[in-house]
């Protein structure tokens, strides 16, 4: 259960870069002239274009008992048990914005924070109150003495310790002279005792993930405090500090600049302790950025090539460095990492020039060697947002857009890890939409982040969970490119192969019991609803319950992060001619689903196949997984306790489980990893240094987390590397004594790259703080009479952001990482 409670903290770290073709730019009359130059050194893959719409043959798997069974009919009677079970709780609150948080997993503790904020000039005049739940949302308690009345930062958040610690940190907004006040709780936020701060934070306090009593922040005056024992007391260990993040083994990785501002990019340092602040050790310099994706530390490091700079990799924590095999970039463009794990990292790399798009490369076992996976991929650097995501509830599964050459946005998914990227299959139950030339032929397409940027109509990012296997949860449009109409509702319950229209219009949805339970709530801030809907069966069906008579103006669905809980929370406010009040009604749905699931209650299902007796369908890196699904017409409960039972069986190896090492690459349609023919003797631009027994290379690595077993062996001779390797830059004495003569080719290319650029380099790196222990419902009192004055509702008028999943578990534009 620890892992619910872990804090992800997600780095997305955009920086700048120039693709598998550099860009040679040069100025004439005004002109930039773009030529496209191959750089051969990156090796070329197997054209991972978006294929054909007729490969994806999956079918809607009915999975019940009778296929023609109508679940619908299913539940009766629902509204007296469901009635008995219906908790309204009433605050008598007046404030502007709720910040919700969970403390713990199961405690049923809820925190709820509101503030009421008056910005005056510089001054900020406000009132916090604090309430406390625990039992899961059907009751609170005013708390607000605990805090003493003091006005909460509510840009801070509310911090929650990782794992079950059950820490809470309030950080205060009085302005004495030394510093800020924090509230701490090590009891689930039963009491707290304040401390006064020997400085100003410019951050929300960090817990160390490994050790929630260490604690770091930075000051407004960018000094690094660090706290052994919980925040009691603090001590500055560093000047001068930029970022800081919290990386494995209790190692703290900052930068630093020396002399200047931090804004003076591509000169900090970058810098480490492994014993809270003893000894601190100077990692790398000339940095422009870094940051941390599973077991990997990147670093973008200016290369001495004028403005261009180039992204290095360790995997043992800054001591050894390689230089990565992509792209370098300049200063108007960035790189991201999109998601990472231990064993390999998603990595876009923006085009040069302000096209809104990049491309997405995937790394190997080592993140230094890197494939492409999907070109024209959708990241504007002013908005910053990517749809990138990954479906967590099914294996190698992830969706993102693709910025087509006419312009229009469209959603690929990609079964494999990155491997291929195909558009999303039509539902059968719907209709293309005006986008569409073919009114027969279109795909579906998601809503996410660029959607929420853009302002369109979409309450709600997709919604995967892990232990709801296969399910994805979506607002969507059909067509040939996503559309600005009113989104509806789709569901798949196959990990986004077959997908069903499963709700008219934008809602608000949760996962509960592990997929069992679906709850969605219409989203319309201008009407007071009093409906909910519920669905048993993935989707399919959906009933509607009245959980009030007295309708409440919605804002947001809080249910305990996990899906496991039973228990989901409506929030809204209700209005009267002179005031307005925060309602939370929590419906406990325990009643409904009387049942505890049995064995019969549970199907096999196979991932990634639509024929399961096939013994060659649904290998996916290496292996098949056969999983126990509950059957689309069980009306029962899984449980709290539900584990995913999976099956892992070993698939025989294909070349197709292979990528390409170093200096090789495929042709298109080939599975044969070839020797680039124009580096045969010359020397690699891009090389992998310190370990010797990694410059040995036959041509084929196995691709990150493939499993595969016996079947085919790629046999090759070992050809030795060493020979051909300038080294990296964040190791000087190499970069000039390594360099054979006869490199000039390649380095030349680089180097008559000119890139006329006044834009300021961008880099943002967006914190997702503890993924969906963090919500905010947000309402402004006062912007309602803007928009009564006919003023663009756009604008955060009723803007909720109820963003309790996934990546966005903390949604802040006002990022306190932003380097500006
Ligand atoms: C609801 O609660 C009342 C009183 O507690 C009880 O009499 C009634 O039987 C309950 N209804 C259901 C459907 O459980
Ligand atoms: C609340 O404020 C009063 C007056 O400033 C102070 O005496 C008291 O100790 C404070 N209580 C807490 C819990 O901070
Ligand atoms: C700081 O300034 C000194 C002298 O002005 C210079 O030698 C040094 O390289 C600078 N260091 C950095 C990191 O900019
Ligand atoms: C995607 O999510 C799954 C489930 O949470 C996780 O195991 C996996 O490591 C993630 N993949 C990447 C590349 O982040
Ligand atoms: C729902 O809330 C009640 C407390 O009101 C709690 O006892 C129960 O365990 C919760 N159900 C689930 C599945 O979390
Ligand atoms: C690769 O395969 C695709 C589709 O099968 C085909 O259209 C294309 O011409 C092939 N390319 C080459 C170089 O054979």
């Amino acid at each position: 259960m620890g892992g619910l409670q872990h804090c992800v903290l997600l780095f997305l770290l955009p920086i700048a870069f120039g693709i598998d073709f550099q860009e040679l730019k040069s100025s004439q009359n005004g002109h930039a002239v773009h030529e496209r130059v191959p750089l051969s050194a990156i090796r070329h893959i197997k054209e991972r274009s978006v294929a054909d719409l007729s490969l994806l043959k999956h079918k809607i798997d009915k999975r019940s008992t009778d296929p023609r069974g109508d679940t619908c009919n299913a539940l009766q009677g629902y509204e007296s048990k469901l009635s008995n079970n219906t908790h309204s709780y009433t605050f008598n609150d007046l404030s502007g914005s709720v910040s919700l948080a969970w403390v713990g997993d199961g405690t049923g503790v809820l925190l709820a924070l509101t503030t009421f904020q008056v910005p005056l000039f510089l001054l900020r005049l406000g009132q916090s109150k604090l309430y406390r739940s625990e039992n899961y949302g059907k009751s609170f308690t005013d708390v607000t003495d605990l805090i003493n009345n003091t006005l909460i930062r509510t840009d801070f958040g509310i911090a929650i310790g990782p794992d079950n610690s059950g820490k809470v940190i309030l950080t205060g907004d009085v302005s004495g002279d030394k510093g800020s006040r924090i509230f701490r709780s090590m009891d689930f936020g039963n009491s707290f005792t304040h401390t006064d701060l020997p400085f100003h934070p410019s951050m929300q306090i960090m817990y160390n993930p490994s050790d929630s009593n260490i604690l770091v922040s930075i000051s407004i005056t960018n000094d690094l405090w660090l706290s052994v024992d919980f925040g009691e007391n603090w001590k500055k260990i560093h000047e001068t500090v930029c970022v800081a993040k919290w990386g494995m083994d209790n190692t703290l990785f900052f930068t630093a600049n020396l002399n200047g501002s931090c804004y003076d990019r591509g000169m900090l340092v970058l810098r480490k302790t492994a014993d809270y602040g003893t000894t601190i050790k100077t990692i790398g310099e000339k940095i422009y950025s870094f940051g941390i994706g599973g077991r990997f530390l990147f670093a973008s490091v200016m290369s001495g090539e004028g403005t261009l700079r180039r992204i290095h990799v360790s995997v043992d924590r800054g001591e050894a460095w390689n230089m990565a095999q992509l792209p370098p970039v300049g200063h108007e463009q960035f790189y991201s990492i999109l998601a990472a794990n231990d064993e390999m990292v998603f990595m876009h790399v923006d085009e040069p020039g302000d096209t809104g798009f990049g491309t997405i490369y995937v790394s190997d076992d080592r993140g230094t060697v890197y494939s492409k996976s999907l070109e024209r991929h959708l990241y504007t650097a002013t908005g910053g947002d990517t749809d990138f995501t990954n479906v967590t509830s099914l294996r190698g599964v992830f969706m993102t857009s693709v910025l087509a050459e006419d312009d229009s946005v469209q959603t690929v998914v990609s079964f494999d890890q990155g491997g291929e990227w195909v558009p999303l299959q039509k539902p059968e139950n719907s209709q293309c939409d005006s986008t569409a030339k073919d009114k027969e032929i279109c795909s579906l397409h998601i809503h996410a982040s660029y959607s929420t940027t853009m302002k369109l109509n979409v309450p709600m990012l997709p919604l995967s969970e892990p232990n709801a296997v296969g399910l994805i949860l979506a607002h969507g449009s059909v067509g040939d490119a996503i559309s600005v109409m009113t989104p509806d509702v789709y569901v798949s319950d196959d990990g986004g192969y077959s997908w069903l229209k499963a709700l008219e219009g934008p809602h608000h949805y949760a996962i509960l019991d592990s997929g069992g339970l679906l709850i969605a709530v219409e989203h319309n801030p201008y009407k007071p609803i009093s409906k909910v809907k519920f669905s048993t069966d993935e989707g399919q069906c959906w009933h509607e319950y009245t959980f009030t008579q007295d309708p409440i103006y919605f804002t947001g669905l809080a249910s305990e992060p996990g899906a496991r809980s039973m228990n989901v929370s409506i929030w809204g406010y209700r209005e009267n001619i002179f005031s307005q009040y925060w309602v939370s009604v929590t419906i406990d749905f325990r009643e409904l689903l009387t049942r505890d699931c049995v064995d019969s209650d549970y199907v096999q299902w196979l991932a990634h196949s639509d024929d399961i007796s096939d013994p060659n369908d649904g290998c996916m890196l290496g292996f098949k997984e056969r999983f126990l699904r509950l059957r689309k017409d069980s009306v029962c409960w899984n449980g709290r306790d539900y584990e995913v039972t999976k099956e892992p069986t070993p698939c025989p190896c294909t070349l197709d489980d292979f990528l390409c090492d170093f200096g090789y690459y495929r042709k298109e349609n080939s599975s044969i990893c070839e020797e680039q023919p124009d580096l045969k003797g010359h020397i690699l631009e891009f090389c992998i240094h310190g370990k010797e027994e990694q410059l040995q290379t036959s041509g084929y690595r196995k691709i990150p987390g493939d499993k595969c077993e016996g079947g085919m062996e790629p046999e090759r001779k070992v050809i030795d590397l060493k020979q051909r390797c300038i080294s990296n830059l964040l190791d000087p004495q190499l970069l000039k004594d390594g360099r054979p003569a006869g490199s000039a080719a390649i380095i030349v290319s680089v180097v008559i790259i000119l890139m006329i650029s006044v834009v300021a380099g961008v880099l943002f790196v967006k914190k997702y703080v503890c993924g969906g222990r963090f919500l905010v419902h947000r309402y402004s009192v006062l912007q309602h009479n803007v928009e009564a004055n006919g003023i663009e509702a756009g604008d955060e008028p009723l803007d909720t952001s109820v963003t309790a999943h996934g990546r966005n578990g903390f949604h802040d534009d006002s990022d306190e990482d932003l380097l500006e």
